[in-house]
C-alpha cells in the first residue's frame, strides 16, 4: 500500500494521470467508478482532458460500485443520474459499456449475481476508483462483524443515511438500502486508488490505513490488497506523517 499526499488542487491532475496511463496502455480498460462528492473534481478534470484530446474513453468499459435501491435512474439523487450528469454525457464512453447496479430490478438478488458475472465476463476491473465514507465504508460495505464478498443488497447505516441526507430534502427520503459491490468484488480489481479529501476524513483515514485491519472499518481491509494507492489531500493527511 502506498499513501500519496498532494495539495487539494493537485489531486485531480494526479489521479487523472493514472487513468490516462491506464487507458494509454489498454484502450478497453475496465474502470471501476465511484460516486459521492470526492470524485466530482476528478471527473471534471477527465472531462477537460477529454476535450483537450488527451483522454479517450471510446473503448473503455465502466462498472459503478453501488446504487440505491428503489430510486429510479431518472431521480437526480440516483447514482445512475449522477454518473450521466457528471461524467458520461460529457465524454465519448459508449453508454452500452457503462454499468451501474439496477436498484429497481424485479429480483435484486439476481441483479447482484448478474453484476459480478458481467464484471468477470469482461475480464475483471483493471482500475478501481474508491472514496471512503466517514465511517470507513467503501462502496456501501458498511462496518459490520462480517463483510460480504460479492455484490449484494445492504441496509444503509444510520450514520451513512445522515451523511448522505445532504443530497435529499429530508433524511426520511434517503433510501434505507443499496446494492453494492462486495469486498471480494472490489478486491479482484488489479489496481485500486482510494481518494480522501478534507479534514473531516483525516481520523477515519488514519484508522483505516495506519490502524489494525477490522471489518468495523471496511476500508482497512485494503491494506491487504497487492496494488493499492491511497491519495489524500493535505488536510486529510494531516494525521499521517
Ligand atoms: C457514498 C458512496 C461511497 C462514497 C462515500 C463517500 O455514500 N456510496 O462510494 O465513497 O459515500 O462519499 P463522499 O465522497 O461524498 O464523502
Amino acid at each position: 500500500m502506498q499513501i500519496v499526499k498532494k495539495s487539494a488542487s493537485e489531486v485531480p491532475a494526479y489521479v487523472t494521470s493514472i487513468i490516462t496511463d491506464q487507458l494509454n496502455q489498454k484502450k478497453n480498460s475496465i474502470l471501476g467508478l465511484a460516486t459521492g462528492s470526492t470524485p466530482l473534481a476528478i471527473y471534471k478534470y477527465w472531462i477537460e482532458e477529454f476535450k483537450q484530446g488527451n483522454l479517450d474513453f471510446s473503448q473503455a468499459i465502466s462498472f459503478n460500485l453501488d446504487e440505491y435501491v428503489n430510486l429510479p435512474a431518472s431521480d437526480p439523487r440516483s447514482y445512475n443520474y449522477y454518473m450521466k450528469e457528471n461524467l458520461f454525457q460529457h465524454i465519448n464512453i459508449d453508454q452500452n459499456n457503462t454499468h451501474i447496479p439496477n436498484g429497481q430490478a424485479e429480483s435484486l438478488q439476481e441483479e447482484c449475481a448478474r453484476y459480478d458475472q458481467r464484471i468477470q465476463e469482461f475480464g475483471g476491473i483493471d482500475l478501481q476508483i474508491l472514496g471512503i465514507g466517514l465511517n470507513g465504508h467503501i462502496g456501501f460495505n458498511e462496518p459490520s462483524n462480517e463483510l460480504l464478498l460479492n455484490t449484494h443488497v445492504t441496509p444503509l447505516s444510520e450514520s451513512t443515511r445522515i451523511a448522505n441526507s445532504r443530497f435529499f430534502d429530508h433524511i426520511d427520503q434517503v433510501p434505507t438500502q443499496a446494492i453494492t459491490m462486495g469486498i471480494g468484488s472490489i478486491f479482484k480489481a488489479k489496481k485500486i486508488i482510494l481518494i480522501a479529501m478534507g479534514v473531516e476524513k483525516s481520523e477515519i483515514v488514519k484508522q483505516a490505513f495506519l490502524g489494525n485491519i477490522t471489518t468495523q472499518v471496511p476500508a482497512s481491509l485494503l491494506q491487504l490488497h497487492h496494488n493499492v494507492e491511497i491519495v489524500v489531500d493535505t488536510d486529510c493527511g494531516k494525521l499521517i506523517t
